[in-house]
């Protein structure tokens, strides 16, 4: 493992905050892991960071940051129609979705593009286009930091929901994650209930393939959401919120046009996106921290924002989405 004392969070964060941390560890191997417990890492204040994609340092942190750095792609196992893949917990996901396209391996071409680390993607269940990743996960493995067993959990073990999972619940900071095993398809499955991936497909004239979906994705997702490398941000800041049917009808009597979708148990998920463009806040600035101006539900730090320019942006964001539509938004992000 490499240990560093009182470490700059710049790189290691998204929004490219100027957060320091105590002392950061790169976990190069799972055994390390419990090495780490055995020391009593995790006995005093410590945050497992993945690639820094869904965070907001809002001062520095005075205890230890834990990076997994070990990577690896293995088949375990593969039948006639499916291939198991165990993935380490640092894997960048972007690696991940090349080592599928030139395997002709199906079910995350949707979810391209997505920043971050394959140990993070079960934790919040990240999703896009139709699919959410709980859709080819098949075991989660990891340690359990105050018992310091072995866990190896099925799908069902996770309780996947939207931007959910057991690890932000009961589990939230009690387990590190250390392999994902995936089971993706020989055969094409595509999934192409989202309008505007079907538009770009007919647009260019062109046959769903697995490049072809991964190439239309690409762009869309460029076309709405800002270059990290150059503004930072951290995706959706917020999550899509979920409301009682009476409260979707209340709210479609004074916006008509609003955008839903299905939810479990009969409740309905709102886009978070329209009510805040709605509320006057797609493309505004307070000093170097902002709204973007393609996609209201991501934040962005234009320049040299400073947290607290970020959490001011968030908070009366909530308040006026809270004030004009009597709905109240959670971030997605996690704020520290
Ligand atoms: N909308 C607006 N104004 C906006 C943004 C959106 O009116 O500024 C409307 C759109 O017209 C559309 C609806 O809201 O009718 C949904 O917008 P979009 O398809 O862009 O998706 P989203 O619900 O805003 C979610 C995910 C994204 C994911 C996209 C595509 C969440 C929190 N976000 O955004 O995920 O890429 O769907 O599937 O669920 C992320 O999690 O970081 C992320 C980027």
């Amino acid at each position: 493992m490499i240990i560093q004392e009182d470490c700059s969070l710049k790189p290691y964060n998204t929004f490219h905050l100027a957060a320091r941390c105590r002392r950061m560890v790169m976990v190069e191997h799972p055994d390390e892991v419990l090495e780490l417990a055995d020391k009593g890492v995790f006995q005093s204040q410590f945050y497992i960071l993945g690639g820094g994609s869904n965070v907001l340092f809002t001062q520095d942190f005075s205890g230890t940051i834990v990076h997994p750095a070990f990577v690896g792609i293995e088949r375990v196992g593969e039948d006639k129609d499916s291939v198991q893949l165990r993935v380490a917990a640092g894997e960048e996901w972007a690696d991940l979705l090349d080592y599928c396209l030139k395997n002709e391996l199906y079910g995350l071409e949707n979810l391209i593009g997505i920043p971050g680390l394959v140990g993070s993607a079960p934790v919040q269940n990240i999703g896009a286009y139709g699919v959410e990743v709980k859709d080819c996960i098949e075991r989660v493995e990891g340690v359990l930091l105050d018992s310091r067993e072995h866990f190896n959990f099925s799908n069902d073990h996770c309780r996947f929901g939207y931007r959910d999972s057991v690890f932000k619940h009961e589990l939230k900071g009690k387990a590190f994650i250390t392999f994902v095993t995936f089971r993706l398809a020989k055969e094409s499955r595509y999934v192409l209930t989202y309008k505007a991936l079907a538009n770009e497909l007919e647009r260019r004239g062109w046959q769903p393939s697995l490049h072809n979906i991964a190439s239309c994705i690409t762009d869309v997702r460029n076309s709405k959401l800002p270059d990290i490398t150059r503004i930072g941000c951290a995706g959706s800041f917020f999550k899509n919120p979920v409301v009682t049917r009476e409260e979707y009808e209340e709210l479609l009597g004074r916006v008509p046009d609003l955008v839903s979708y299905p939810a479990p148990d009969g409740r309905v998920k709102l886009a978070a996106g329209q009510l805040i463009e709605k509320a006057g806040w797609k493309g505004r600035r307070l000093g170097d921290a902002g709204v973007y101006d393609k996609q209201a539900l991501v934040l962005v730090n234009y320049g040299d924002a400073t947290p607290a320019e970020i959490v001011n942006v968030c908070r009366q964001v909530i308040w006026d989405v809270e004030d004009k539509f009597g709905v109240t938004l959670s971030p997605e992000v996690n704020i520290l």
